[in-house]
């Protein structure tokens, strides 16, 4: 399984995705400003694998921290190391807004940081943030594993599954968590098949997903991401599983730009509508997903394809990164720790503590 997000010689080896599919190359961030960087340029995708990136984006403050400040016991020392250590968790969290596995990995990793700082100095420190980094790794492998089973129970044999953007292997530690749901119903001999939006402006379902499947030998059809009604229409679609990047208390569910017109397609069509998320997706401190922050970015993704003008010079655009589904419209959301069915509002808070 191809492996987005790799901790390597004491700096973080990331593939980028920039480059896929056509070529496979890993850049090295040595910092934590490389890997702010990393994941605003989008080298890193998805949720989860921008989260275990800027888990180690903290891992290497740390370190840097240790060198700077080396281990005094001045309690000056500390004082300035922790300083810099939240000023790197800052400049790591607001490399994206979107997604919440950025602040909560960061946080996490933050969180253990100080308190070895205070217990052991910031050498002592340094070791707990890697310690910390690589356990989030590890936690959404096997979340990733857990999603599978519980989403593949829902899946029919003989079904066509519809998914959007990347939610696999290149958007987490593991297998993917829509495309670990896909896997694992695969696995059982369940689909027969994968519609792949291509995801403009960004091509995630071209350039990712598309990719990942075809290595596994799951047969996948690209759709231009406007022909999803249609196929819907055809009655060639059994569901739709899609990934996540932050829901609220509520349920409701930001995910990649066109993740809502799916869900309202599927209201229509009546076909079940998923969302595959580990519980670190979930922010219980926004009751609903009017209040989830959604990135806008440049209007020069819309208004060029690979670098070239495909609308008329001086013509604007606007590019919302994500949108907003409803709880409404969603069928289920699945976790490592069980599946959520509706009301959603009612039935998350058993799930996610
Ligand atoms: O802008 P991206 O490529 O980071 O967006 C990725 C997505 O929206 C994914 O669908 C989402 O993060 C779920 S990842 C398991």
């Amino acid at each position: 399984m191809v492996q987005a997000v790799r901790w390597e010689q004491g700096a973080l080896s990331l593939l980028d995705q920039r480059l896929l599919p056509h070529e496979v190359k890993y850049v090295t961030c040595a910092d934590y400003r490389q890997t702010a960087k990393a994941i605003a340029d989008m080298i890193v995708r998805g949720a989860p694998a921008i989260g275990i990136s800027g888990g180690y984006g903290l891992a290497l403050a740390a370190f840097e921290a240790a060198d700077r400040f080396k281990a005094s016991g001045d309690s000056g020392e500390d004082s300035a190391a922790e300083h810099f250590l939240k000023h790197a968790a800052s400049v790591l969290i607001s490399a994206r807004p979107t997604a919440v596995n950025l602040s909560w990995a960061v946080e996490r990793v933050l969180g253990k940081t100080l308190s070895a700082l205070a217990q052991g100095g910031i050498t002592h420190a340094a070791q707990a943030a890697l310690e910390e980094a690589r356990a989030i790794e590890l936690e959404d492998v096997e979340a990733n594993r857990r999603i599978g089973m519980h989403g593949a129970a829902l899946i029919r044999p003989g079904s066509a599954i519809m998914t959007h953007c990347n939610a696999g292997a290149l958007a987490t530690g593991g297998w993917g968590t829509a495309l670990g749901v896909i896997r694992q119903a695969r696995a059982e001999n369940k689909v027969t098949m994968v519609y792949a939006n291509e995801t403009r402006p960004w091509l995630q379902g071209a350039r990712l997903t598309a990719w990942e499947l075809m290595q596994d030998g799951i047969p996948v059809t690209l759709l231009a991401d406007s022909a999803a009604g249609y196929i819907m229409s055809l009655g060639k679609v059994d569901a739709v599983v899609v990934g996540a990047d932050r829901i609220a208390a509520n349920g409701d569910v930001a995910n990649k730009i066109g993740t809502y017109t799916l869900a309202c397609l599927c209201k229509y069509h009546d076909i079940p509508f998923y969302v595959a998320a580990p519980v670190s997706t979930f922010d219980l401190s926004l009751a609903c997903g009017r209040q989830i922050k959604i990135e806008e970015r440049s209007e020069q993704e819309v208004l060029e394809f690979m670098g070239k003008p495909v609308a008329p010079a001086g013509a604007r655009a606007f590019n919302p990164s994500f949108d907003v589904t409803p709880a409404e419209l969603i069928s289920a959301i699945i976790t490592e720790k069980g599946t959520v069915f509706p009301p959603l509002e009612k039935h998350i808070s058993a799930v996610v503590k």
